[in-house]
């Protein structure tokens, strides 16, 4: 069923055995599959109607990372849970800038859980903004998402969660993209647009290429960069996401390209024949208005504090009953975000608001990455650091933010507020 404005579908989590290994098929989790799920394509503008169905031996959520919609039970994080064996419609209209976001479970405090067994998928925003622009965006073809997650498999090929388990943030030696291990993509247009999600539970990912092809970003987490750049190395941490473009002129038929994670190689591009495509990147792609806070309004104040059991924020761990934090409707304000972690071996904390977007003001007082001065809704904040942000929230309820280290998340360094 679809009419102009609107769209029906249906997010159905199942269960299911995947060939990701030679041998044995690994039983898996995903969204309308096995593992993981198809991307989903939503149109800014349109209202979806979108069926939940859980047919897992156990209850999950579906939370919308990225996608602004109206308060915490269509937003799908711990206040939603969907039963095993229960199905429930959900409304909500798109109404934001083209952007890559994602789907993925968040039952707390088995978050972790859920999507280690395949529970993620992505979600795309298209908007007439966007498709004005000229870039890749012909799916599958040159415009490719990936998906990076890292896994660590028992002998007989099943996920071992529980034996690396870490609360700290379970990883594994295996990288995994798109659900595959050691990928190859058949390269068939100079230009490709890569859309990287981290939906790792605790890895972040030092992207670079052989011969350091440059990747020019032009998206974060919400949408568009103001203006795109160029890097040869790409850190990308739990949650986030980031679009760059890779453009093949120096190769020919026949030629390989290499990215690697650290020095690990993770995907190989086979180039083949392809037409000459000499379009310039615009020089802008996207304007940014966020709204300024007033000055004198208090700045909310998130410490990230403590390791393995012990984390929590602001010295407290999450408690499902307790409001953390309030903040009024539709108003920007400042959030300071802090890593107690000691500045020299510590962890970093990806740092995640669920209820909107917002734009990172600073770096412990400096100036925030050239590729990070789009829309955010993940921020990378550094062991010693103060990440200053603006957040406005556009629904009321109560959203959670969290570190989205899966496991620190479900260990407690996680809050929520009340938009009012
Ligand atoms: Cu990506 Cu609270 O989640
Ligand atoms: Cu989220
Ligand atoms: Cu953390």
């Amino acid at each position: 069923k679809e009419t102009e404005n609107e769209v029906w579908m249906t997010v159905h989590a199942q269960p299911g055995e995947t060939q990701i290994l030679p041998g044995a098929k690994t039983k898996t989790w995903g969204y309308n599959q096995s593992l993981l799920g198809q991307t989903i394509v939503f149109h800014s503008g349109k209202t979806y109607h979108v069926t939940l169905k859980n047919s897992l031996p156990e209850l999950t959520t579906f939370h919308w990372h990225g996608l602004d919609v109206p308060g915490p039970f269509i937003d799908g994080g711990c206040h939603a849970p969907v039963y095993p064996g229960e199905s429930k419609e959900i409304t909500f209209t798109v109404n934001q800038e083209a952007s890559t976001t994602w789907l993925h479970a968040h039952p707390c405090p088995l978050t972790g859980w859920d999507v280690w067994h395949g529970l993620a998928a992505m979600a795309y925003v298209k908007d007439d903004h966007e498709a004005s622009l000229p870039l890749p965006r012909n799916y599958g073809v040159d415009d490719i998402p990936v998906v990076l997650q890292d896994r660590r498999f028992h002998e007989d090929n099943q996920w071992d969660y529980d034996g690396d388990y870490d609360p700290d943030g379970t990883a594994g030696p295996t990288a995994m993209l798109n659900g595959t291990v050691n990928p190859t993509f058949d390269v068939t247009t100079q230009k490709l647009r890569l859309r990287f999600l981290d939906g790792s539970n605790r890895r972040e990912w030092r992207l670079h290429l052989s011969d350091d092809l440059v990747m020019t970003q032009i998206a974060g987490d919400g949408g568009l960069l103001p203006e795109p750049v160029k890097m040869t190395k790409l850190m990308i941490t739990c949650a986030e996401r980031a679009e760059v473009i890779l453009d093949f002129k120096d190769y020919k038929a026949g030629d390989k390209v290499t990215l690697y994670s650290d020095d690990c190689p993770i995907l190989t591009f086979n180039i083949k024949e392809f037409a000459a495509d000499d379009t310039e990147l615009p020089a802008q792609l996207n304007e940014i208005n966020y709204p300024e806070p007033n000055k004198d309004d208090l700045v909310h104040q998130v410490v990230l504090s403590g390791t393995d059991e012990e984390v929590g924020i602001n010295g407290k761990k999450f408690g499902m009953m307790r409001i953390d934090d309030r903040q009024e409707l539709g108003k920007s304000e400042y959030w300071d975000i802090t890593n107690t972690n000691d500045c020299c071996g510590g962890m970093l904390h990806p740092y995640h608001m669920h209820g909107g977007s917002f734009q990172i003001v600073s770096r412990n007082g400096e100036a925030p990455y050239p590729n990070e001065m789009g829309l955010k809704d993940t921020v990378s904040v550094n062991p010693g650091e103060t990440v200053r942000i603006k957040m406005r929230f556009n629904f009321e309820g109560v959203f959670m933010y969290h570190c989205h280290i899966i496991e620190h998340e479900d260990g407690g360094m996680m809050a929520q507020m009340q938009v009012y």
